[in-house]
């Protein structure tokens, strides 16, 4: 399982007083060198954290991969198409949102999220959809020729009794098993953190895991470098 870091929190607090520090793109590079897999950002219409100049540096200078979340709206559309970033993560998005609230409904979107995937596949953009794991969603994912899902894992981390993580775990563990057979790549985020990484690890078909605001919560106490390598610790123990 490899694992990507979201860094838009790190943003987050930059833009809480309009400066420049701490610098996103920065903190990306380190974050390679203590063996992160991926830089994820999260470009929003709103511009809340990540803007346009740090999607553009960090495709410039990371070594790794970039994994671009966006909306399927054409603004952004078209800066994806332009950065070609090695993955483009289309996820829902409302501005009221605090964070990302759900996966995408594939079916209700069909012909939209169609021509998106089109017009990223144009530009030579892999396209992966996030949404909940469910095999009617993943089914049409593959139906308009999605190279992954990401599945949201959140009902997962918000789960509290043994019974529901266990139900959810399996969920999740179906759906997975489910989309590599259609041949589809395996990513899953939300909500992941040093706790329920440990039982999450379990799943088997999964590619990669996507995790922010856990992992940069835990930098603020201990360091980047202690926040990062713990996290690839208990990855590689599965
Ligand atoms: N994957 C997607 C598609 C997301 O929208 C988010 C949240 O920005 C994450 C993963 C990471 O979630 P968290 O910050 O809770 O680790």
């Amino acid at each position: 399982m490899k694992f990507s870091l979201n860094i838009d929190h790190i943003a987050t607090l930059r833009n809480a007083r309009g400066e420049v520090q701490p610098d996103p793109i920065t903190f990306a590079l380190m974050a390679e060198q203590y063996g992160v897999d991926g830089i994820v950002v999260h470009l929003r219409e709103d511009r809340r954290h990540i803007n346009e100049r740090d999607v553009r540096l960090l495709r410039e200078l990371i070594t790794t991969k970039l994994d671009l979340e966006m909306a399927a709206v054409d603004e952004i559309i078209e800066i994806a198409r332009d950065v070609q970033p090695e993955l483009a993560t289309i996820v829902p998005e409302r501005r009221q949102e605090l964070t990302t609230e759900g996966g995408i409904n594939v079916i209700d979107n069909i012909n939209h999220l169609r021509n998106t995937v089109e017009r990223l596949h144009d530009a030579e953009v892999p396209v992966s959809l996030f949404i909940e794991p469910d095999i009617n969603q993943i089914d049409a994912a593959s139906e308009i020729n999605a190279d992954f899902i990401e599945i949201h894992t959140g009902k997962f981390a918000n789960a509290i009794s043994e019974e529901e993580i266990f139900d959810e775990l399996e969920r999740i563990r179906i759906a997975a098993k489910h989309a590599k057979k259609l041949g589809l790549g395996v990513n899953a985020g939300h909500g992941l953190n040093y706790n329920n990484m440990k039982e999450f690890i379990a799943i088997k078909d999964i590619d990669e895991v996507s995790i922010g605001h856990a992992i940069i919560a835990r930098s603020v106490f201990v360091g980047i470098e202690k926040a990062i390598k713990e996290m690839i610790q208990i990855i590689n123990r599965a």
